[in-house]
């Protein structure tokens, strides 16, 4: 039987925030989320988080919490007295506890198999996962004696020579419960803190193993905002790393993002300070970027997009948008359309070769194939107190500065004159023009003043 314990009910103060520090997110998802991530994995019979400090807003953030069990801790006197409140909470304290810190969230869930298995081979009362650090400042020092951990000492509670060493505690533990419970009520806090540590439980139990992996930045453990940033970079790296291997060139990696779902085809550019988010996709010989945010859309072959925004969104094949073109939510843009500059468009649907070059609101609209829409065209899409639908029919030409005022149905092959305000429906091969005459007056002169 294997149960998990996250301990999240800490403020997290180093942090300087209002927000606890578990709910502060890397690439897109809180710490605490993704240590749940690593651990529903596992497949464990039960998981508890610990939560404390703002315990709503920790429990409200977790998506999939019905698979979890929240067990208050108040006050937050500690991560030895976290468990103390967990182990009275939970009737039956048996099998294996994992014990994981909710800020430690890139542990990886082969680590932790490894560390089960340890535990089971050697028949272990606690075992636990250690590193060593260049610059082992703020952790735990672990001290060995022989194969057995003999104590932990904490960073505030180091002297000097204790200091110098290394072996640091990544906050991982796989505890025998049952061993575990019969001790955890014995721990004090007399220390430096004025804590309860969990790490003094390991003097206590006798078969104490470490299981010493490599510092390849997966343990950084997160109690600031230096080591927040640093973990950023770290996964950052680690997915353009995939991607470069896959055949995607980034220009400026440094300046770009990448959510971990994005997938990215062969020979894809990704220029410089661009931020591909959430469930996006872009298939093979893109060219992304500059200066381009896309989340949760998809863009299909041969696309070139620069200094843009798309947001939700279909792009098909072999499009150019931008530069400075906003794609908003529910837009599906079909192939060899080009979207130009300083082009807003929400909600709509344009067909094949259809062409909004410059300066337009394109909003709720179904706009034909092979449709151009003229510069400055607009449609005024609410009435105050609704959205309504502009349809235009393929083949159209639509003037520059034009505003259909919808709702409007144009037919196909329909042309508007430039600077008309279009109120009437049209029929297929029709122009549609609604504008003053011009008048010339000759030989006038403006009035002397
Ligand atoms: C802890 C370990 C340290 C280890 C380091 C690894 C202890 C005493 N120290 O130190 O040996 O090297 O993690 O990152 O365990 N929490 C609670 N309730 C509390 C206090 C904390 O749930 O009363 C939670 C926090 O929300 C956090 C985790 O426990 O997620 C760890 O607490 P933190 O204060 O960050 O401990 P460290 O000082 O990092
Ligand atoms: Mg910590």
């Amino acid at each position: 039987m294997l149960s998990v314990a996250i301990l999240a009910a800490g403020k997290g103060t180093r942090m300087k925030s209002s927000l606890p520090k578990v709910l502060h997110k890397i690439s897109g998802k809180s710490l605490l989320q993704r240590v749940i991530d690593s651990c529903f994995e596992l497949n464990p019979d039960q998981i508890f988080v610990i939560t404390g400090h703002k315990s709503k807003e920790v429990q409200e953030s977790i998506t999939d919490n019905k698979k979890i069990q929240f067990v208050i801790q108040d006050p937050q006197s500690g991560t030895g007295h976290a468990i103390q409140v967990l182990c009275k909470a939970v009737k039956k304290n048996e099998g294996k506890l994992l014990v994981l810190n909710g800020d430690v969230p890139l542990i990886k869930p082969e680590t932790l198999n490894r560390l089960i298995n340890l535990h089971d081979f050697k028949n272990a009362d606690v075992s636990l996962i250690t590193t060593k650090k260049k610059n082992p400042y703020g952790y735990g020092r672990v001290f060995l004696e022989g194969d057995f951990i003999q104590r932990i000492v904490e960073e505030k509670d180091c002297n000097d020579l204790e200091r110098v060493n290394p072996l640091i505690n990544a906050g991982v533990y796989c505890f025998n419960w049952g061993n575990l419970s019969e001790i955890i009520n014995t721990l004090q806090s007399n220390n430096n803190q004025k804590e309860v540590y969990l790490t003094d439980s390991i003097p206590l139990l006798k078969n104490s193993l470490s299981l010493e992996i490599e510092d390849n930045g997966e343990l950084q453990g997160i109690n600031n905002r230096i080591q927040l940033s640093e973990c950023e970079e770290s996964i950052q790296n680690s997915i353009k790393e995939k991607h470069m291997l896959n055949g995607v060139t980034f220009i400026n990696k440094a300046s770009c993002s990448i959510s971990e779902e994005a997938e990215i085809g062969k020979d894809v550019i990704i220029e410089a300070n661009t931020h591909i988010r959430g469930n996006t996709k872009i298939n093979s010989h893109c060219i992304i970027g500059p200066n381009t945010f896309i989340e949760n859309s998809n863009v299909g072959l041969h696309c070139e997009i620069s200094n843009s925004t798309i947001y939700d969104s279909q792009i098909i094949d072999h499009i150019k948008i931008g530069p400075y073109s906003h794609i908003r939510p529910n837009s599906k843009i079909s192939s060899f359309s080009k979207i130009g500059n300083f082009v807003e468009i929400k909600n709509s649907q344009l067909e094949e070769e259809s062409k909004v070059n410059h300066l337009s609101y394109i909003g709720d609209s179904i706009i034909g194939r092979s449709t151009n829409i003229g510069a400055g065209t607009i449609t005024a899409n609410f009435d105050g107190q609704k959205k309504h639908q502009t349809k235009i029919g393929k083949n159209s030409s639509i003037g520059a500065n034009t505003v259909f005022v919808a709702p409007i149905n144009l037919g196909e092959s329909v042309t508007t004159g430039a600077g008309s305000v279009i109120t009437k429906d049209s029929k297929d091969n029709s122009l549609a023009i609604s504008r003053t005459k011009q008048v010339n007056i000759e030989n006038w002169e403006r009035k002397k003043s």
